[in-house]
């Protein structure tokens, strides 16, 4: 059976998920279904980056105190990791496993790693000094501060000067950018593409990643006294997951992974210094990583200060999970910047599910109820050109195209009921309304096949209507948004 790997970034827990890193987990998560409809063996991989060291002042934060026993700050993981665990579920996300790397799969991957590198000789002592933003756990240039703040999260970065263990980074110029040309799809969208080149031609340097003092990290034998920069430890959770140690079969199955899924704020490290770590340790690289485009809350920036942070799970309890994956799929072309709006959200819900999808089912199905004892054999359509331009939108991953693609057919099935006038069928012409109905429920089913992936709890509702479990009457897909 044909493999499918697809992973997720792992997520800092120092708060609990908001919407921008559900958008990205529910991309994943409509690509794994659409990949095991196809009938692939498929492996969701998300989790959580638990030795940055926003997650222990976020620890201390709560507790109300510094320097934090082990204990308490393992504690204050194993919570939060909890929540995201328990959001994705709430969600319906069907992640098939949930890495954390503070787990001991992770903690022993990191190590066999990180021998190989140094057995590569890629590591090397030396000393660093300049600026450190907490918030990206990375260096940044000094002509890259903005009024002496991180031009992305407006605080002042930690100056710092010390003795660390440096990858040669450097060393895999050439060779990334070689894999880059001949391997066109590893970059996407295309457009992000030159991003990456121009950083590792003219930008990448080998890069520090021990830092001296850490209390909570990864340490490794070859490095006494300083514990792994977590982005080093990090992007390794893509191969811990997988058996990297203890399970040579799984990982030679799963391995390379087909998709790492990004938001643009990470491209550069799961395209420059990850596939430079893997050339170092003698593995595959990554078959491709795609980097989706941020979204702004009502036209601004996410942020606590605002107060405009979007809790996924509120939105999702109040339109339902579909409703919540509907909106970010279709509304945001996948890989560019978009806005997220409950206006836009509720007009789409209204125009797109309740009257579109919503309302062509219930006709359909309450025709069907209301005139024949049983439901009307399905009319075969040949629907071969629409499954053909649904099939290559996802292929590119312009999953808004697919979903637009599926609207059109809606319409389409719209367009025959106001032609064929089917309540009028129904005083005039049995036979004919029953072919009708036949052809319409044949396309409604073709439609709800390629929304299993993107729409799974309306979908199987729709598929249990054909089974005659549950009554359309009864129970709306999409009920009316009290006011
Ligand atoms: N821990 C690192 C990733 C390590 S992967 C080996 C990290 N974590 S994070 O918690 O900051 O999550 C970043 C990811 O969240 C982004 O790459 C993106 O996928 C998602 N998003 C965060 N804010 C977002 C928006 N406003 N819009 C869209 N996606 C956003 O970086």
């Amino acid at each position: 059976m044909e493999k499918y790997y697809i992973t997720t970034p792992i997520y800092y827990i120092n708060d609990k998920p908001h919407i921008g890193h559900a958008y990205t987990t529910i991309v994943a998560d409509a690509l794994a279904r659409y990949n095991r409809q196809k009938g692939r063996d498929v492996l969701f991989l998300t989790g959580t980056d638990e030795n940055s060291q926003k997650n222990i002042s976020a620890a201390e934060k709560h507790y109300g105190k510094e320097n934090l026993s082990k204990e308490d700050v393992q504690k204050y993981l194993n919570d939060m990791a909890g929540v995201w665990r328990e959001t994705w579920k709430k969600l319906n996300l069907t992640n098939d496993d949930f890495i954390r790397t503070t787990e001991e799969r992770h903690v022993k991957a990191v190590k066999k790693f990180l021998k190989l590198v140094w057995d590569k000789d890629d590591i090397y002592k030396g000393s660093y000094e300049g600026y450190y933003c907490e918030a990206c756990e990375a260096f940044i240039k000094e002509s890259d501060l903005e009024d002496g703040k991180c031009p992305d999260h407006k605080q002042e970065p930690k100056k710092i000067k010390e003795e660390n263990y440096f990858f040669r980074l450097s060393k895999y110029r050439e060779k990334l950018l070689d894999y880059i040309e001949k391997n066109p799809d590893f970059i996407m969208p295309k457009s992000r593409k030159n991003e990456v080149v121009s950083y590792i031609k003219d930008f990448m340097e080998d890069v520090s990643i021990t830092r001296e003092g850490l209390k909570w990290g990864i340490t490794v034998p070859e490095i006494p006294g300083q514990a792994l920069y977590v982005w080093f430890d990090a992007l390794i959770n893509y191969l811990s997951a997988i058996g990297f140690v203890d399970n040579e079969k799984k990982f030679a199955k799963y391995w390379p992974v087909d998709l790492h899924l990004v938001g643009k704020d990470i491209i550069k490290f799961h395209c420059a210094l990850w596939p430079a770590m893997l050339l170092s340790a003698e593995l595959p690289l990554p078959r491709q990583v795609f980097a989706h485009g941020f979204f702004t809350i009502d036209g601004a920036k996410m942020s606590k200060t605002l107060g405009n942070v979007v809790n996924p799970v509120e939105v999702a309890k109040k339109y339902g999970n579909d409703t919540l994956r509907y909106y970010l799929l279709r509304e945001i072309p996948f890989g560019e910047d978009g806005d997220f709006s409950i206006a836009r959200l509720e007009e789409r819900y209204n125009s797109d599910l309740a009257n579109g999808l919503g309302n062509l089912v219930s006709r359909t199905f309450a025709l069907a109820e209301k005139h024949f004892d049983t439901l009307p054999e399905l009319q075969e359509v040949d629907l071969s050109g629409f499954w053909k331009k649904y099939e290559e939108s996802i292929g590119e991953l312009k999953l808004h195209n697919a979903l637009a693609l599926v609207w059109e057919e809606i319409s389409k099935c719209d367009i025959i009921i106001d032609k064929e006038k089917p309540w009028e069928l129904a005083k005039t012409d049995k036979d004919k309304l029953e072919k009708i109905l036949g052809d319409l429920l044949f396309r409604i089913k073709e439609i709800t096949r390629a929304l299993e992936a993107f729409l799974p709890e309306t979908s199987e509702k729709i598929l249990g209507l054909y089974e005659g479990k549950g009554s359309i009457k009864e129970n709306p897909l999409f009920p009316r948004l009290d006011k």
